[in-house]
């Protein structure tokens, strides 16, 4: 049976790892979704739809459009003044715990309002765009009650529809205990469990459930009770564990079936097997080890003799990692984890979809998959890793259409 196509995308360099540095590819697409990818030399039978369109491609590298599994874009202000005051050598813990740190910005985020929260985000989502994202994770907390908790996620929900991107929403009422609540953390939960959740669950705005478990915020029977409001909801879990010390949350989130741990520098080897025995995805956040001058790295050659897939993300965030460079948290994770330049790329695409459980989706250039790619203007893929501060990104398709960049149209290719 010929297949129909919408486009059709010729002489690309296909630079998803493993695949042979010379081979010429072709992408067929149908509507949002690839239909198949050939040999450019070797294309199957198709029919043009009547809006067809075809694209030289010019010999550009092609990959999976970038998939960002873990963020915290929607927030107000910033922390600039913080990360003074780190330079000056408070840590990261001092200023959590003198009311700083993530509660600065629940103050700034709650007195936002909902048109100035989108503005802000947009921007920041357009440099991610620029790098080659199509698809985006972002997590609440920074309302840590449910009007601003809501705002976030309709917020995020919104920048999903106005923008081209596909958005994942995660709620994180679990990510500080808000001032009104101080001494009162068990009170905090009962609401996040009773309330919060339940509430934006049924509204449509939770996509996951995440939760901070730390020393500095919720312990692991905290984060338990989140945990079980989620199952039953019905909602799948992650959690950001071990990234300043280790108190369990890993092995927690495992026997939930996590789609992934996050951060995870102090995880040891009985979290690492945890890990693989329920399928958890390890997400490394490079751009948040440098900025808090970590010196614990992750355990990442245990990840590799275990099987545990490694995704990588920048954890776009006002405190730890003011990270919107892709590419530049790629580089961290070669430079900083020793990552090869093959691993940081599946760890950006096929293993950050598999992070979000929507590997069907995003990740790979397979047929059936959305036709989310970045065309990229460098003569090799380690080019992508290796520069620090350049953009070669020469155009990002979404859903089979450029929404970034240009591309020629008309063009036969070579
Ligand atoms: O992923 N670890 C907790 N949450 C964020 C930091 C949030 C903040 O400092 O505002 C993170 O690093
Ligand atoms: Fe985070």
């Amino acid at each position: 049976m010929t297949q129909r196509l919408t486009s059709l995308w010729r002489n690309l360099r296909h630079a998803t790892a493993g695949a042979s540095d010379s081979s010429r590819v072709a992408i067929g697409v149908l509507d949002d979704r690839i239909a198949w990818i050939a040999p450019d030399g070797d294309l199957p039978a198709f029919e043009r739809a009547p809006e067809f369109v075809q694209y030289a491609g010019a010999g550009a590298r092609v990959t999976p459009g970038l998939v960002e599994c873990h963020t915290h874009l929607v927030f107000g202000g910033n922390r600039a003044d913080e990360f003074g005051r780190r330079l000056a050598g408070a840590s990261y813990e001092e200023i959590a715990r003198a009311g700083g740190g993530i509660v600065s910005t629940v103050r700034a985020t709650r007195a936002a309002s909902e048109d100035e929260l989108f503005a802000s985000a947009a921007g920041r989502l357009h440099c991610l765009f620029a790098e080659g994202v199509s698809a985006v994770e972002i997590k609440s907390g920074y309302g840590l009650d449910v009007q601003t908790e809501a705002k976030m996620l309709r917020v995020a929900r919104r920048l999903g529809r106005e923008l081209p991107v596909t958005v994942y929403t995660t709620f994180l009422g679990a990510h500080a205990l808000p001032p009104e609540y101080r001494g009162r953390a068990e009170e905090y939960i009962d609401l996040v469990c009773t309330d919060m959740l339940p509430m934006l669950a049924e509204q449509g705005l939770v996509d996951a459930v995440d939760a901070f478990c730390e020393n500095i915020a919720f312990s692991v029977a905290q984060c338990e009770r989140v945990f079980e409001t989620a199952a039953r909801l019905g909602l799948p879990v992650k959690l950001h564990a071990e990234q300043l010390s280790n108190i369990g949350g890993t092995r927690l989130a495992t026997r939930y079936g996590a789609l992934s741990t996050d951060h995870l520098e102090h995880a040891n080897e009985a979290d690492v097997i945890a890990m693989r025995q329920a399928g958890t995805t390890a997400v490394l956040l490079p751009a948040a080890y440098y900025c808090l001058r970590e010196t614990k790295l992750p355990p990442v050659e245990m990840f590799r003799r275990h099987g545990v897939p490694m995704a990588i993300s920048t954890d776009c965030n006002p405190g730890t990692a003011p990270a919107l460079s892709p590419l530049l948290t790629m580089n961290m994770a070669c430079t900083l984890f020793g990552f090869t330049i093959d691993e940081a790329l599946q760890a950006y695409t096929r293993n950050a979809a598999q992070a979000l459980g929507k590997s069907e989706l995003h990740g790979t250039l397979d047929a059936g998959r959305y036709a989310d790619f970045a065309l990229w203007d460098v003569d090799s893929i380690s080019e992508l890793v290796y520069w620090l501060g350049a953009s070669p990104c020469s155009a990002l398709i979404r859903h089979g259409v450029v929404v970034h960049g240009a591309v020629e149209a008309g063009a036969t290719g070579k």
